[in-house]
């Protein structure tokens, strides 16, 4: 079983072919560069540079597997949640690909190609405990097989790497914020600032980092006289030590949400055994390595996709497609793109679970 994976929800461009040996065969990723002076994604700018790119992305990825596309089994694209224009620039490139071969069409949801990459990686059984944290979401969930999820908590703000991202901005990092947020962070003294812990002793396993991003801005906002944060000097100790404080501050929300829903996982599903973090957040090897100790204090095997499968690719969508073809979990071509797929819109709710955002 040979898919071709097609990724365009944000400002990735990636096309992959991955098989049910799970064997990567190849893998194309555009990242957009149109971003960067803007400290975000200008979805507009998105959409036209992956229609720009998608078809040279596709037929790179078959070059370098020295495959014609006639030699793939189906075509998987994500289809949500995500910018709608790039959404639907690679579910329309799926689709025509797919129509034009005669093979099956797959919508992937790119927050479960997230979510199952770690099964592609490493030896990972259902049900697991999966804390999936990227750019546009925050989620602990119990993954109890392809499109059955159990949602635990999510963020009720912003998303862990959309806090990276925005306090990048403010002290003038660049995006993506989180790479460079860790760069910084490696020189400096993460216990210098005191910082909030949002929603720690609430009994749910629901996360905020607003309030964090703006205890941010407040010490930025110190080191000016005008109250500009554009204006703040800063030494560059400084900005290492807020970006280590802050960094420990994302960490810690993080890994005291996922030990209560350890318990609750352990309660809910007694045969799981695997905890799994997956994202764009989850290629800092500060939160794995933290992440990794608490598993083995816990008794539980702690799994992370390699850093490169961690922010957006094609391959994880070609991975979720593999997972779904091999149960016949195929989409009509009339499949619309969908801006908001909440993963466990068919689930029930485990006692306690949070429901926020979608
Ligand atoms: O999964 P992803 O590529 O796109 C979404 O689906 O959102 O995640 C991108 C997010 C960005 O917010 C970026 O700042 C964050 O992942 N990120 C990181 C790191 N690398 C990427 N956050 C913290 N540390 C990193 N090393
Ligand atoms: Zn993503």
């Amino acid at each position: 079983m040979l898919v071709l994976g097609i990724e365009s929800s944000c400002d990735e461009t990636a096309a992959a072919l991955v098989n049910d040996k799970k064997e990567i065969i190849s893998s194309t990723v555009l990242t957009q560069s149109e971003h960067k002076t803007f400290g975000g994604v200008v979805p507009e700018i998105a959409a036209r540079a992956h229609l720009e790119h998608i078809d040279e992305i596709i037929e790179e990825t078959f070059r370098k597997a020295s495959l014609q596309p006639f030699s793939i089994d189906a075509v998987a694209a994500a289809a949500g949640p995500g910018l709608i224009g790039g959404v639907t620039v690679g579910v329309m490139a799926g689709k025509a690909l797919a129509l034009a071969l005669d093979k099956p069409f797959i919508a992937v949801n790119h927050l479960e190609a997230h979510a199952l990459t770690a099964r592609l990686t490493s030896d990972v059984k259902y049900p697991y405990l999966l804390l999936l944290t990227s750019g546009g979401h925050c989620q602990i969930l119990i993954v109890h097989d392809v499109g059955r999820f159990t949602r635990l908590g999510t963020t009720i703000d912003d998303a862990a790497g959309e806090a990276f991202d925005k306090v990048a901005k403010m002290l003038g990092l660049g995006y993506p914020g989180g790479p460079m947020i860790e760069k910084m962070a490696t020189l400096g003294d993460e216990n210098r600032f005191v910082l909030p812990r949002p929603l720690y002793n609430s009994p749910d396993c629901n996360l905020s980092f607003s309030g964090l991003k703006t205890a941010v801005r407040k010490i930025i906002e110190s080191y000016t006289e005008d109250g500009i944060i554009e204006h703040a000097i800063l030494r560059k100790q400084d900005m290492a030590d807020i970006c280590a404080s802050f960094q420990k501050a994302v960490t810690d929300c993080l890994l005291h949400k996922l030990k209560k829903a350890i318990f609750t996982f352990r309660t809910t599903c007694p045969e799981g055994l695997d905890v799994v973090v997956a994202g764009g957040v989850a290629a800092n090897t500060y939160l794995r390595s933290h992440l990794k100790q608490m598993c083995a204090t816990e008794g539980l095997i702690f799994s992370a996709p390699p850093i490169s499968l961690c922010t957006d690719n094609g391959v994880m969508i070609a991975w979720a497609g593999v997972e779904r073809a091999v149960k016949g979990m195929y989409n009509d071509l009339d499949f619309r793109p969908r801006p908001r797929w909440p993963l466990d819109e068919n689930a029930p709710k485990a006692a306690g679970a949070g429901g926020v955002k979608a």
